[in-house]
């Protein structure tokens, strides 16, 4: 059995892992350190409660002591780290709370591993996976795929905190001896996903008749990867993969965010039997978000090559499950939308 600390696990792509590796994968103990921001949440976890290999603590990742407590503790053998602030629009407004959990998480986490596994005698077997991002690269022209060689050029406060975390990660392997590994991931959808990023919202605002906001002009391009593909790429890496490597992961599935949106309102109007077309009334053109990249589109060679990965779920079934899904959590929807949420959103579009 390898227990592994995963943090960050009632997030969205966080809780689709955990559920994924308990499902099909049970060699493993999961650890699940969690602070439960507005973007965690515990009823993503709902289905898994009492089960004996996932044991959930809710604290903050910047917090050395608890983490070296929990590798003492739990004698873990590996990491996960999902735990992130990862809303683009919100290191606009925050940029503070993203170099916090990002970077200064991500550091409490690689030196507690470091005494841990130096103490342990294990610096050369476990492995510590850090879950990034395809903005890292900043943003591409008309052609052209975001490649792991691509030079780091992040334009926003969250991919720049994003990059510093990745460098550090990078650090601890070269001076360290860490085996670590990099996955830089496109544009995730499906189950759990917190109602501010394009998909969750677009689809909460078409059931409530609210203005469907789209930023600029729409035609920002974006690669869509079903997140439980993403979630089995992951597993892939820190299985399998190169120590002190890096991975990019994407799904080849490049839409625009206003053809995506019209996708949207055309099978919201035939699910719910509305007429079709009343939902694409509803689009409103917003102030653009500033510095808007305007392409990202990731070349998924190397892993398929590497590792034999390719995702599995086509945009076509994963979109229409995703709106399924939806549908069918209306209550969660409710539930993560209420309080603290609504003031932030209600600012986000005053201040525009
Ligand atoms: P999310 O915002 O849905 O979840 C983040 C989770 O981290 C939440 O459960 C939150 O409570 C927890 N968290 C935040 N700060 C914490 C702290 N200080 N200590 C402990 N836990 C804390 O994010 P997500 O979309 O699931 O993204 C997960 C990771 O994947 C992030 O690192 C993100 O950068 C990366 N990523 C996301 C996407 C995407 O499309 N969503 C794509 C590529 C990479
Ligand atoms: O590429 C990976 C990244 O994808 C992850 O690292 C981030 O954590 C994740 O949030 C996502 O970032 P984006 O900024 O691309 O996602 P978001 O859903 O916020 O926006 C997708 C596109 O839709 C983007 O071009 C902005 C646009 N948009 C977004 C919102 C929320 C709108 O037009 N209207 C909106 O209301």
């Amino acid at each position: 059995m390898t227990t592994i600390l995963v943090t960050g696990g009632a997030g969205f792509i966080g809780s689709n892992f955990v559920l994924e590796v308990l499902k099909n994968h049970p060699q493993y103990k999961i650890i699940n350190l969690d602070l439960l921001t507005y973007a965690g949440n515990l009823h993503n976890l709902s289905s898994i409660e009492g089960h004996p290999q996932h044991i959930f603590v809710k604290g903050d990742i910047i917090d050395q002591k608890l983490v070296g407590q929990l590798f003492r503790e739990h004698q873990i053998n590996g990491v996960v780290h999902f735990a992130a602030e990862s809303h683009v629009d919100r290191s606009i407004k925050d940029p503070a709370a993203f170099l916090r959990t990002n970077v200064m998480g991500t550091f409490s986490l690689l030196q507690e591993a470091l005494l841990y596994w130096k103490e342990t005698n294990q610096l050369d077997k476990n492995r510590f996976l850090h879950v990034s991002t395809d903005e890292v690269y900043g943003s591409l022209g008309p052609t052209g795929y975001f490649t792991e060689s691509t030079a780091y050029a992040p334009n926003s406060p969250y991919s720049a905190s994003k990059a510093s975390s990745d460098h550090m990660v990078r650090s601890y392997h070269h001076t360290f001896g860490m085996q670590t590994l990099i996955t830089n991931c496109s544009n995730n959808y499906g189950p759990f996903q917190f109602p501010e990023k394009l998909i969750p919202l677009i689809l909460n605002n078409i059931l409530h008749k609210k203005p469907l906001p789209v930023y600029g002009d729409g035609k920002n391009i974006r690669d869509w990867l079903y997140v439980v593909d993403h979630c089995q790429a992951i597993l892939e890496v820190f299985q399998k993969g190169e120590p002190g490597g890096h991975y990019n992961i994407g799904g080849h599935n490049e839409w625009a965010n206003i053809d995506i949106v019209h996708l949207l309102c055309d099978q919201m109007d035939s699910k719910l039997g509305r007429p079709l077309g009343s939902s694409r009334n509803l689009i409103t053109y917003v102030k653009d978000r500033p510095g808007h990249d305007r392409r990202y589109a990731i070349d998924a060679s190397y892993i398929k090559q590497e590792l034999n990965w390719t995702p599995k779920e086509s945009f076509e079934t994963g979109i229409s499950k995703t709106i399924d899904w939806y549908l069918e959590n209306q209550k969660w929807l409710e539930q993560v939308t209420s309080g603290a949420y609504q003031d932030y959103y209600t600012a986000l579009y005053q201040n525009r």
